[in-house]
């Protein structure tokens, strides 16, 4: 077994420093990698309106309030519900200088965090697995059909994501990072998609949703659900969203 001093761990945080000595090398030389993944061959394609489902609510309240939560009821979610969800993770909120920032902040906003969506039961929303396009605020449909027991499979058994409503999927794309940031880049997407993560379940409080980030899960049953390449592209967490 490797030593906690020369293990994979310590020699990537080790690496991947800046210090006053170092600070790296600097961008990749290559034209920089696209900002948006688009799918125009979709089966499916849903508009949603990012200002349907929000509702007021008090944020003290929400950060005592939010707990991770693994029981729902049998209600499906709504599209507004769905659509407010999307909006506070990844929904576009000001454009600036060429940049579209985001509701949730990202390193150098390259915004290297792709969102997709296991559907299981949301009213009017084909079952399967999805793409969220932020650019247009849409759903792009990559599979129709039932990702229950698949996607509990692929996260260890944990019966809760058959149980959602929908389960978040956040990838990393990782040249889109490591353009900038070159190998310090997969800190920092593990630090976007928390960001991400933390504005769903915030959200979702306010709304009287309930959700449980998870981090336990096989990363290749998970990547190839989402149609990930394993390399340019991996699993980074996930996320279930129920009724309480
Ligand atoms: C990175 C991360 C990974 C997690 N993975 C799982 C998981 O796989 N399964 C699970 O049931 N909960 C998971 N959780 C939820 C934690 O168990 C939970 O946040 C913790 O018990 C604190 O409870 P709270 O979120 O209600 O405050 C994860 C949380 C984080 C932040």
């Amino acid at each position: 077994m490797n030593q906690p001093e020369t293990g994979i761990a310590r020699r990537y945080l080790e690496q991947t420093r800046y210090s006053r000595r170092a600070m790296g090398e600097k961008s990749l030389a290559y034209p920089r990698p696209p900002l948006y993944k688009e799918y125009p061959d979709a089966a499916q394609r849903l508009s949603l309106d990012p200002d349907s489902g929000r509702r007021g609510a008090d944020l003290w309240q929400c950060l005592a309030r939010r707990r991770s939560q693994r029981n729902y009821l049998d209600r499906p979610l709504t599209q507004a519900e769905l659509a407010a969800l999307l909006w506070a993770t990844q929904g576009i909120t000001a454009a600036m200088g060429g940049y579209q920032f985001r509701a949730s902040p990202s390193a150098g906003a390259l915004y290297p965090v792709e969102t997709y969506l296991a559907v299981h039961r949301v009213e009017g929303v084909t079952s399967g697995i999805w793409h969220f396009q932020a650019l247009d605020f849409a759903l792009e449909l990559l599979a129709a059909g039932d990702f229950r027991q698949p996607l509990a499979a692929a996260g260890l058994s944990q019966s809760f994501l058959g149980e959602a409503g929908a389960v978040f999927i956040w990838t990393g794309v990782l040249n889109r990072a490591r353009w900038k940031y070159r190998e310090r880049a997969v800190r920092y997407l593990f630090l976007d998609a928390g960001h991400i993560c933390q504005n769903l379940m915030l959200a979702a409080t306010a709304l009287g949703l309930g959700v449980c980030p998870v981090g336990a899960f096989f990363d290749e049953e998970v990547e190839s659900m989402v149609g990930a390449d394993q390399k340019e592209e991996v699993a980074l967490y996930l996320a279930s969203v129920g009724p309480l």
